[in-house]
């Protein structure tokens, strides 16, 4: 895949935004309980994003089947990415260490072999920049 080749340093850094889903939820979860998703999203906020990156909430990535899950975007150039399965008490180290090799790369597309595991197998999407030029 081309994306595995892509990757290149920063030369306008533009605002990227870390959305989670709030309303995740795994099947067969207590529905009185506290949302996965929402747990996930405190965590990170508590965390403290990287530089230059913003979180945000929102409620339905319309990846249900794959709670929890989040989205990276970066502006008009970079790739966004949709990525699920994951965990509040497992993945906060690897969304964070991903989210700001996301953010230092001006495309969007980071080197496969310097992506966090969780990014590497949870991969749900990845979505051209609007002006992407057809491949066919
Ligand atoms: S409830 Fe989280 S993606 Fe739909």
């Amino acid at each position: 895949m081309a994306d595995d080749q892509a990757g290149s340093p920063a030369s306008k850094p533009g605002p990227v935004t870390l959305t989670v889903c709030l309303t995740c939820r795994n099947e067969g979860a207590d529905p009185e309980a506290t949302r996965p998703g929402t747990l996930l999203h405190d965590a990170l906020k508590e965390a403290g994003m990287p530089e230059g990156v913003t979180l945000r909430g929102v409620k339905c990535l319309s990846a249900c089947s794959r709670s929890c899950t989040v989205l990276l975007t970066g502006g008009e150039e970079r790739w966004s990415y949709v990525y699920g399965d994951m965990d509040p008490e497992e993945h906060i180290p690897e969304i964070l260490a991903g989210t700001a090799a996301y953010a230092a790369t001006a495309d969007g597309l980071v080197p496969w072999r310097e992506r966090p595991t969780a990014f590497r197998k949870q991969s749900v999407a990845r979505i051209p920049p609007a002006a992407f030029p057809s491949e066919e």
